[in-house]
């Protein structure tokens, strides 16, 4: 008997250990058993493992990554040897490839620069080996990572034969992390530094966030929130700093700070922050200096400025340009850079909220110094569902231009909804500027190529909480990974990102991830059709952005309310950015102005945002452009019942704790684009003075009743 407990006990604590190991924690780096064929195949092509000159930090991660996953994926380490022999997987960088007779084509190692990685099958010193070459121990690192990820997708060995290098020189995280843990925006519980603790501390998640990073090619990260605290720049709170720094060096990865424009007065008491007192600019040099000599590989600022309330050099009327240049100037002699965002739109200017971070940077194009990157989100409001891209890209040719995404889904429903973000990444990277020619896209002008500048940047605001698997879902999971991605390289495909992403979370059986991927696919085009369809924007409710509030209007600062955005009344709905409006359309070059302003003739994923139309306006499908928003809004609910039932088919592939969750999700968010959609509707059908049409299910409750609906305990804000 007690041996029957005694095993009952051992078989549940097994499942239980399973279970645990499939909690998301562990990210693209799962290193599942291989399948008997495969491991059969790796097994034949490497045998041993050449590690090389370990005392170099970043070899020996790359090493023990190496060990780690072989470990897991066979079931046993890889013996190692000194030397080249038959079947063994080798390191080399360029130099020691050159110590050896080899038959590697270099010419190609020449075009990887710093961070480029080859995996190719080789001969080195006569012997047949697998080799990761590169020209530094940081492209070992992403080689090895490759390698890692590619068997994992169980690519044949005999066919690996890729180099790789990254279009985009600074690929950052943005942390909105407060230094009481909270997180702005965040919806993945509160913030993973732990800056009471540091810099004594360092938990072992450090590190596993840096291996999650590098596995993807992200180089930096900005710890602490864009609306910061002067205390950051503290000598306590940059010791902290230094900690992680330590942690995240060998990964190649760099951290940056947000800094507050006022810190010496804040922190040292000064009259004044402005960028042409000198005491305040030798300020910013001694800051520099205090910072790199405990963190020598210090990446630099990033400022929001004038904007939401932050200090800035327009507080003594000097410009973004004068503002900027003084911190470069500061980080310059340690090549620090300064990101420097143009999320800026002011209270004060009546200007439609769309066009005022153009006026103001636009001027100043070539102003800025050569350690500058401005940083502009991919859209002029605010990361919606769906925007044009950014009127400043392709105005700015002699300004390198940093792109900023969101990846945690501030306005996509949060942690609940499933909305993958790469479809929105591309269609903004793809979006032709026309500025040299066509195919003069943004990724063209962020990667550098169209106006050859060599800083180049993007950032994605991170969706990274102390939630066990870290994003707070398990599909949020995928856009961290996709801004990887995109991030080494823009001209990735979503769909081919979000094929590797299923097969690394969950399995590589065509029969799941063909339908995953079609959830995946569809769904960021589900949210924009129940929440903002046909270019509507920020119909979201006030402060946390959770939910539908369209009827908002009565919110001290004009472009806070959403109906600011719809300008939906008795006579139409949208926000006329043409001639007879904004004049928006004008900031952008001629081609894309014309391909906007006939709402007759358009893309009519963007109608709204540029023309503000009668109800009964024909839309191309024949319909009136009110039938055609409750289509879309009923579109948008049917979709996110089409993923439910698909996810529900989907169960004997996954296992049982993250199918569970997902469901309930999946769940939530039917429930949710029904009431997106129900709450709109009611609300357009009231200030239109249009009725539901008969065959059209009416929402489920009046309009009051989703007008007093409220949350105040909805995360993030
Ligand atoms: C949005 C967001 C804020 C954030 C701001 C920014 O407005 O709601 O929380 O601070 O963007 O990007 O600076």
């Amino acid at each position: 008997m007690r041996i029957f407990t005694l095993l009952l006990l051992i078989a549940a604590s097994l499942t239980s250990l399973s279970a645990y190991a499939e909690d998301g924690y562990d990210l693209w780096l799962r290193y599942q058993t291989l399948p008997k064929s495969y491991a059969k195949e790796v097994n034949r092509t490497i045998k041993s493992l050449v590690p090389g000159d370990v005392s170099n930090p970043t070899r020996a991660l790359a090493i023990e990554e190496l060990q780690t996953g072989f470990s897991k994926m066979l079931g046993k380490p890889l013996p190692t040897k000194s030397n080249a022999s038959k079947a063994s997987l080798m390191l080399l960088t360029s130099k020691a490839l050159a110590q050896t007779s080899n038959d590697v084509d270099t010419a190609r190692l020449t075009e990887l620069g710093d961070e480029g990685y080859l995996i190719t099958q080789a001969k080195i010193n006569k012997k047949p080996v697998t080799l990761i070459a590169a020209n530094s121990e940081q492209g070992l690192l992403y080689g090895a990572f490759e390698l890692l990820q590619q068997m994992q997708l169980q690519t044949s060995l005999k066919e690996l034969n890729r180099s790789s290098s990254p279009k985009i020189q600074r690929r950052v995280l943005d942390h909105w992390d407060n230094l009481d843990g909270s997180v702005e925006r965040g919806y993945a519980g509160s913030s993973i530094w732990d800056w009471w603790e540091l810099p004594g501390v360092t938990n072992p998640r450090y590190k596993d966030y840096a291996r999650a990073n590098a596995a993807l090619g992200i180089n930096g990260t900005v710890l602490n929130n864009v609306n910061s605290k002067a205390i950051s720049l503290d000598h306590r709170y940059i010791e902290k700093t230094a900690a992680l720094a330590d942690v995240f060096r060998p990964y190649g990865i760099k951290v940056y700070l947000s800094a507050r424009f006022n810190a010496p007065m804040e922190l040292d008491g000064f009259e004044n922050a402005d960028p042409q007192n000198p005491k305040v600019r030798q300020w910013w040099k001694d800051k520099a200096k205090e910072i790199y000599q405990i963190i020598p590989n210090f990446g630099g600022f990033l400022v929001k400025a004038n904007s939401e309330g932050q200090p800035g050099p327009g507080d003594y009327g000097r410009s973004h340009a004068e503002g900027a240049n003084m911190l470069a100037e500061a980080l310059e002699p340690y090549g620090g850079i300064v990101m420097w965002r143009a999320f800026v739109y002011s209270e004060h200017d009546a200007e439609d909220r769309g066009k005022q971070a153009y006026n103001e940077f636009k001027p100043l194009d070539g102003k800025f110094k050569d350690n500058v990157l401005l940083q502009v989100k991919n859209g002029a409001i605010d990361f919606q569902p769906r925007e044009p891209y950014h009127p400043l890209f392709g105005a700015m040719p002699n300004t390198p231009l940093m792109m900023e995404f969101q990846i945690t889904k501030e306005y996509l429903g949060f942690a609940t909804h499933i909305a993958y973000l790469a479809p929105l990444y591309q269609e903004v990277l793809e979006a032709d500027t026309f500025v040299k020619g066509k195919g003069s896209t943004v990724a063209k002008v962020i990667d550098g190529s169209l106006d050859s500048h060599k800083l180049t940047g993007i950032a994605g605001v991170a969706n990274i909480g102390h939630h066990r698997n870290w994003s707070g879902s398990i599909f949020n999971q995928a856009n961290w990974y996709a801004y990887g991605r995109l991030a080494w390289d823009p001209y990735t495909d979503s769909q081919a990102i979000g094929r590797d992403w299923l097969a690394l979370t969950f399995t590589n059986e065509e029969k799941f991830v063909e339908p995953a991927l079609g959830i995946m696919m569809r769904s960021r085009e589900a949210v924009v059709d129940y929440m903002t369809p046909l270019g509507l924007a920020h119909l979201m409710a006030t402060g946390h952005h959770y939910g539908p509030g369209p009827w908002v209007s009565d919110l001290p600062r004009p472009e806070w309310n959403p109906a600011y955005y719809h300008k939906a009344d008795k006579n139409g709905i949208g926000f006329d950015r043409t001639k007879t409006g904004s004049n928006a359309l004008s900031q952008y070059p001629k081609e894309v102005a014309q391909s906007f302003a006939d709402p007759k003739n358009m893309d009519e994923k963007f109608l709204l945002w540029f023309h503000h139309l009668p109800w009964d306006f024909k839309l191309q499908s024949g319909k009136t452009l009110w039938r055609g928003l409750i289509e879309h809004y009923d579109h948008g609910v049917e979709e996110a019942k089409a993923m439910q039932q698909t996810w529900q088919s989907l169960k004997p592939y996954v296992d049982q704790e993250r199918f569970t969750d997902t469901a309930q999700r999946l769940q939530i968010q039917v429930d949710e684009a029904q009431w997106w959609r129900d709450a709109c509707l009611a609300y357009f059908s009231e200030v239109s003075g249009k009725a539901i049409p008969k065959d059209i299910t009416p929402p489920k409750h009046d309009l009051q009743y989703y007008i007093k609906l409220s949350y105040p305990y909805a995360p993030g804000n």
